[in-house]
């Protein structure tokens, strides 16, 4: 196992390095759970975000009949369910898109798992059509996240699926 090689200045230039090594470091492990693991790390190492991690959709006692659970993350603990359409997770879910958050506290619902959370944005992972799992990034300042964040992530979040 070698160390991550994190090379370039801008956003797009370090997820172009980065993101052929996780694609590396996931493509022979089918584990999801090792795997969004590795994923949280690389990312967290990479960028610094406050948090990295990935809500897992289970099957639960509530009406819709799976919540969001907490999976592999990296950065302070965190709530640990996510009903289906709450914050910006279930959000996610629901609609089975990218939600990208510039400001949190203009997000209606927003669930603050830290306070110290100020930009976020959540990526579903699709299997089969349906949304198995999102990955969650939260970062300390405002306006972190972009279209280059969901271009990479969304790729990235794709080959876990799709390999
Ligand atoms: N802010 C998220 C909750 C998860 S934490 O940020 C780790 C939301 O609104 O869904």
């Amino acid at each position: 196992m070698e160390n991550l090689i994190l090379a370039g200045e801008s956003k797009s230039e370090i997820y172009k390095s980065l993101i052929p090594q996780i694609k590396s470091l996931i493509e022979d492990e089918c584990d999801s759970t090792a795997n969004f693991a590795n994923i949280s790390a690389a990312l967290k190492e990479a960028f610094g975000f406050w948090w990295v991690g990935f809500y897992i959709v289970r099957p639960d006692n509530n009406p819709h009949g799976s919540s969001l659970v907490l999976g592999p993350f990296q950065g302070p603990i965190a709530c640990t369910r996510i009903a289906y359409g709450k914050g910006v997770c279930g959000t996610s879910w629901k609609e089975a898109k990218t939600i990208v958050v510039p400001d949190v506290d203009q997000f209606p619902g927003h669930i603050a798992c830290s306070s110290l959370s100020r930009s976020e944005i959540v990526v579903p992972v699709v299997r089969e059509g349906n949304v198995a799992a999102v990955l969650d990034i939260d970062s300390s300042e405002l306006n972190t996240f972009d279209d280059t964040d969901r271009h990479y992530l969304e790729e990235l979040m794709s080959f876990v699926v799709l390999r």
